[in-house]
């Protein structure tokens, strides 16, 4: 199949130009002018922007919820990511019930995701399952498999999610040998047990008490943990969904004392206030309850500048489509809400919006941190992540004259509600192609050829660090 997207502005981490791509089977064959007939399809994108297909860091779709039991919603409501531009998912895959986690990892390709992906995948292994040795032993496997990254839950106490320090450190002398990169979610597991604890036997159950009881410092003081086993052993590692300036000033600082780490935050964090969760209706409050929390103003506007100067390198979704009746379980306490919030398909859109369109991001720096890097992380680029001659044609082709208003008809997220409901949106993914194949059109989706899995490479982005 040939495709031409002609009159674009084409836009990638280093550059922006105009110029044609010609598109041959799935790949872009060629970038210039002058490409001659026939077609099978032509997309004028006179006034557009192009960019690269985006790359989800961090989506969890039918993964376990952070009770450690049941599942958020799943592989269905992946077309959303299309929607918003985002053309590769990398999930989290957590132990099936008495499985391992490779025997998980096939599972989740070859019966949760197949035939339901609408995007591309590629995975991240996540241990809820640990039995010593013949655990760590996985670890070669799931790189040989294209799973090159695994993340660890330093929260959760008392799930399935938890691991304790000594099981990190173990994964991490295991993972630097075969180029793995270790994810973690880095909040000081006492410290929230404490605050929880206390306040709810105050009687203080609403869906407030959540940001109220997970301070800054507990997040800061796993991150700066974290990074000094890091430094220590010598294992590259993603702080991933940083949301605070405590947290993000510990990274920039190991940064710039060459520690091999990378950090993620997440458009929530850079958009949304947490007294969102303020609202006197349960059903309101409780969809903004997430950890770690949403924050303050001033963190916002860190946390923009720490993706401007890559202290924080990475945005991704942290997608968790929890339904209404799930959240409901912690009506009568905020320590049994569900944590997590939908966001795969409005990631790319938050970041247009307020970043490039508010003047706070160049477009490069956010193809960079949407596209690029996540590609990098997981060993997936150049195939995706970056617009060149012989890579995937993933393409979001973006019209800046959109503005609308986000709501869940306009921004579907899989689930009954939207986290960004009654946000201004400026600019819009207008045609989406997955490797070649049109999968949007004047931001409808049209239906997908079938997400693929795109296998990983070890020896990611955080391990260019220890060079
Ligand atoms: O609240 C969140 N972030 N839920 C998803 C699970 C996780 O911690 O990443
Ligand atoms: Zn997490
Ligand atoms: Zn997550």
């Amino acid at each position: 199949m040939r495709v031409l997207v002609k009159n674009g502005t084409i836009v990638t981490a280093l550059n922006e130009y105009k110029a044609d791509l010609l598109i041959e089977d799935e790949k872009i064959a060629a970038i210039g002018t002058g490409f001659t007939g026939p077609f099978d399809k032509e997309i004028d994108a006179t006034g557009k922007y192009v960019l690269p297909g985006g790359v989800d860091n961090h989506a969890h779709f039918e993964a376990l919820n952070t009770d450690g039991k049941t599942t958020n919603a799943g592989y269905d409501t992946t077309y959303v990511a299309l929607l918003g531009g985002t053309t590769t998912i990398v999930d989290f895959c957590t132990n099936e019930p008495g499985m391992n986690m490779v025997d998980s990892v096939n599972y989740r390709l070859n019966v949760r995701a197949k035939d339901r992906c609408a995007p591309d995948l590629a995975i991240h292994a996540c241990c809820t399952d640990y039995r010593g040795q013949e655990t760590l032993d996985e670890v070669k496997t799931l790189v040989e498999m294209g799973v090159p990254t695994m993340k660890l839950f330093l929260a959760y106490k008392g799930t399935a999610l938890y691991m304790d320090d000594s099981k990190l450190l173990a994964f991490m002398n295991e993972a630097k040998k075969h180029g793995m990169t270790m994810m973690v979610h880095a909040e000081n597991p006492d410290v929230l047990d404490l605050y929880r604890n206390s306040m709810a036997e105050q009687g203080n159950l609403a869906p407030k008490y959540h940001y109220m009881t997970r301070p800054p410092f507990g997040e800061a003081e796993a991150v700066s943990r974290t990074i000094l086993f890091s430094k220590n052993l010598g294992c590259p590692m993603c702080i991933v969904h940083v949301s605070c300036i405590e947290a993000a000033e510990v990274i920039r600082k190991a940064r710039s004392e060459g520690a091999p780490v990378i950090g993620e935050t997440c458009p929530h964090y850079l958009v949304l206030d947490k007294h969102k969760m303020d609202h006197p209706d349960f059903d309101i409050a409780c969809r903004w309850v997430c950890s770690p929390p949403l924050r303050d103003q001033e963190d916002r506007d860190y946390l923009w500048n720490a993706l401007n100067r890559d202290w924080i390198s990475i945005c991704g979704s942290d997608n968790s489509s929890i339904p209404l009746y799930q959240k409901h379980w912690g009506e009568n306490d905020f320590r049994a809400i569900p944590n997590g919030c939908p966001g795969a398909g409005d990631r790319m859109n938050a970041l247009w919006t307020y970043g490039v369109m508010k003047g706070k991001m160049s477009r490069q720096k956010m193809v960079d941190v949407c596209c690029t890097q996540p590609a990098k992380l997981n060993g997936l680029y150049p195939r995706k992540g970056t617009i060149d001659v012989g890579v995937d044609a993933d393409l979001c082709i973006m019209d800046p004259e959109y503005k609308g208003t986000i709501s869940v008809e306009t921004n579907p997220t899989g689930i009954e509600y939207n986290v960004y409901e009654g946000c201004e949106q400026l600019g819009r993914p207008d045609t989406v192609l997955l490797r070649g194949h049109v999968v949007v059109e004047q931001g409808k989706y049209l239906g997908t050829p079938g997400g693929q899995f795109i296998p990983g490479k070890p020896y990611g982005l955080a391990y260019d660090l220890l060079k």
